[in-house]
């Protein structure tokens, strides 16, 4: 009997168990707010309702859709330049990563970019009308192909350290009383006390691996459904043991 030395959670003394009680109650609500708040934030990226994988990935590595530049110039401007001219601004954007405000994309603008600009565009774009963008600097251009590539690298380390802390806090309370539960078998017992700290490492590591590569979305929802689940076990089963669970002997717990 590996939890021979525990009291078990129905033989606990009865303040002991309204203080187990009260704290799961308020760590339960705080879960319901968490799953609310990763719906409320995820749910629809992809333009469905829903959350979905497909939710996930641009949240974390971006839709990768168009440059409002390229997707400009793949439609109404289209017929404003030769396509060969097209072409080089599309090399300059994309060799930029779509993020030439932070890149040395300035001096390929100069070079390549400008010129087209200069000749083509700024006789609309050069800021005398008020509805249409001024494209007549780099930081104006750059203002319209910011890619989405998510959330960046500084966010993420940002929620990481939250999400470690704070979710070790809470399954340390939670799985400090589950293992006074009488569970069996009882590696179901072990596997339901250490999958919360799994999932929370896999889970921070697909968020940064997802921008590598997008399957790993997948990862990070599997793990929030585990994690889900590992909670709602060790919820139910400590908050039944601990007021309705009758002992061998058959007397409910006094
Ligand atoms: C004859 C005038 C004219 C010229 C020349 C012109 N544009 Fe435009 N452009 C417009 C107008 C008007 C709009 C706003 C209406 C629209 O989106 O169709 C616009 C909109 C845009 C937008 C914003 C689209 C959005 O997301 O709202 C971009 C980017 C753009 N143009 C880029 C360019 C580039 C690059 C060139 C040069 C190759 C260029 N335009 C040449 C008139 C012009």
């Amino acid at each position: 009997m590996a939890d021979a030395e525990f009291t078990p959670l129905h033989r606990l003394p009865c303040e002991t168990r309204v203080l187990y009680t009260m704290t799961l109650l308020v760590l339960g609500v705080g879960y319901l707010f968490a799953m609310l708040q990763v719906y409320e934030v995820h749910a629809g990226r992809d333009g469905k309702s829903g959350l979905s994988a497909t939710d996930l990935v641009i949240a974390y590595s971006g839709s990768h859709a168009d440059t409002r530049l390229e997707a400009a110039l793949k439609g109404p401007m289209k017929d404003r330049l030769p396509a060969e001219e097209r072409e080089i601004i599309f090399d300059w954007i994309h060799a930029s990563g779509g993020i030439v405000h932070r890149g040395g994309g300035e001096a390929e603008y100069n070079r390549t970019v400008k010129p087209i600009i200069e000749k083509r565009c700024l006789a609309c774009h050069g800021g005398n009308n008020p509805h249409i963008p001024n494209l007549s600097t780099f930081a104006d251009l750059s203002g319209v192909v910011e890619m989405d590539t998510g959330m960046d690298i500084f966010t993420l380390i940002r929620i990481s350290h939250i999400h470690l802390f704070g979710l070790t806090f809470i399954f340390f309370i939670t799985s400090s009383i589950f293992v006074r539960a009488s569970v069996r078998p009882f590696w179901f017992k072990c596997a339901v006390i250490a999958t919360p700290f799994i999932t929370i490492m896999l889970d921070i590591a697909s968020w940064y691996l997802t921008k590598l590569f997008t399957g790993f979305a997948w990862v990070v929802m599997i793990g929030g459904v585990l994690m889900g689940l590992t909670f709602a076990i060790q919820w139910f089963v400590s908050v039944y043991q601990m007021w309705l669970f009758r002992s061998p002997s058959g007397s409910l717990a006094p």
